[in-house]
């Protein structure tokens, strides 16, 4: 038994081999063990002795099991060391041009790159603002007073409250960044604001930080008029389809008035932009509501202005067809490569 056990062992070429060959000796089952069961069948004068050997061979046969899987490993340690070696000598490989180990530019930065360059040739300068803003900033001014209902459709994150007793929050939309714009210049005003945003919502379609662009416009005598073709001119431009349906449907938001949801259309089953015949909102808009520009000390009887916000990686996954919005925070090469454009 020992020398059949020993050489089986010898014989165990991995981790596997060498397991089964514990188990059917020193198992449950194994042999040894069996021996050792039959014990109580051995008459009692030599029960003694067959014992005290039994045991010896059991020790014997544990420490070269033992021994054999140290070995085992260390060989396996060794094979993996010497088929992981880099040679640190070699000079690096050249790089692909416009792949992300060559430096390429993140989807979301380079959506961020088209609409500076849309908006830009029609005149708009790209304005930001904190990540932490104040209570006023992101609600009140905004014409979102305390207890309004549209508080609860943020999923704020708040922040410990600071020495005025409020609560800063981490902005739910670059909508703040209209009124710190119009606060510190004059009219006219022509912005957009890429930036980041924070909601606590989480599943394939959100993520609790995510980026919007806000556009402002304020001058003397702007209407409804002159915000949709500002959009439509921009959708059409950005998902460069020149026939692009877009559709204005009256809706809802505090700080603007009247306020409208922009839809493009899209074939729903393919997910194709401007074929079939569903609708697919992409965008809220409206015209600055006076109060708001009250509030920030424009007179609304000389001013009038529109406004307008939208998701930077919803656009951007509705261009690019992606399905998923987690690999946008996930740094995964092989989608980086993908997606990503050349410097
Ligand atoms: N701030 C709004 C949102 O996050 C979008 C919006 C911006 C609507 C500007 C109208 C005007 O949903």
């Amino acid at each position: 038994l020992r020398q059949e056990t020993e050489a089986a062992l010898a014989a165990a070429a991995d981790l596997r081999a060498w397991d089964a060959v514990r188990v059917g000796t020193l198992g449950k089952s194994g042999r040894v063990t069996a021996l050792l069961k039959g014990l109580g069948a051995v008459p009692a004068e030599a029960r003694k002795a067959r014992g005290a050997a039994l045991n010896r061979l059991k020790t014997e046969l544990e420490t070269a099991i033992e021994a054999r899987r140290v070995a085992l490993e260390s060989a396996a340690l060794e094979a993996r060391l010497a088929a992981e070696r880099l040679d640190v000598s070699l000079p690096p490989r050249p790089n692909a041009p416009g792949t992300a180990a060559d430096g390429a530019i993140h989807p979301i930065s380079r959506t961020v790159e088209e609409l500076t360059a849309i908006f830009g040739a029609m005149g708009f300068a790209v304005a930001e603002g904190p990540d932490i803003e104040g209570d006023w900033y992101n609600f009140g001014a905004l014409n979102i007073p305390e207890h309004h209902p549209a508080r609860q459709d943020h999923d704020t994150f708040y922040l410990p409250a600071g020495p005025d007793g409020r609560r800063p929050v981490l902005r739910t939309h670059t909508s703040p960044v209209q009124i710190r714009t119009m606060l510190s210049q004059e009219p006219p005003i022509r912005v957009i604001v890429p930036g980041r945003t924070w909601r606590a919502d989480h599943d394939a379609t959100h993520s609790p930080m995510f980026h919007q662009v806000e556009g402002l416009v304020i001058d003397r005598d702007i209407t409804l008029g002159h915000l949709k073709g500002c959009l439509i001119d921009f959708l059409r431009a950005f998902f460069a389809i020149a026939d692009l349906p877009v559709r204005f449907r009256a809706s809802y938001f505090p700080f603007t008035e009247p306020s409208m949801e922009v839809d493009i259309g899209w074939d729903r089953k393919s997910g194709e932009l401007g074929k079939g015949s569903d609708w697919l909102e992409i965008l809220g808009s409206g015209m600055v509501h006076p109060r708001v520009l009250a509030n920030c000390g424009i007179d609304p009887r000389v001013w009038q202005g529109f406004a307008f916000g939208m998701g930077i990686e919803r656009i951007t996954m509705l261009k690019h067809g992606m399905a998923d919005l987690r690999p946008f925070y996930e740094s995964d090469v092989r989608w980086l490569r993908h997606y990503g454009t050349g410097p």
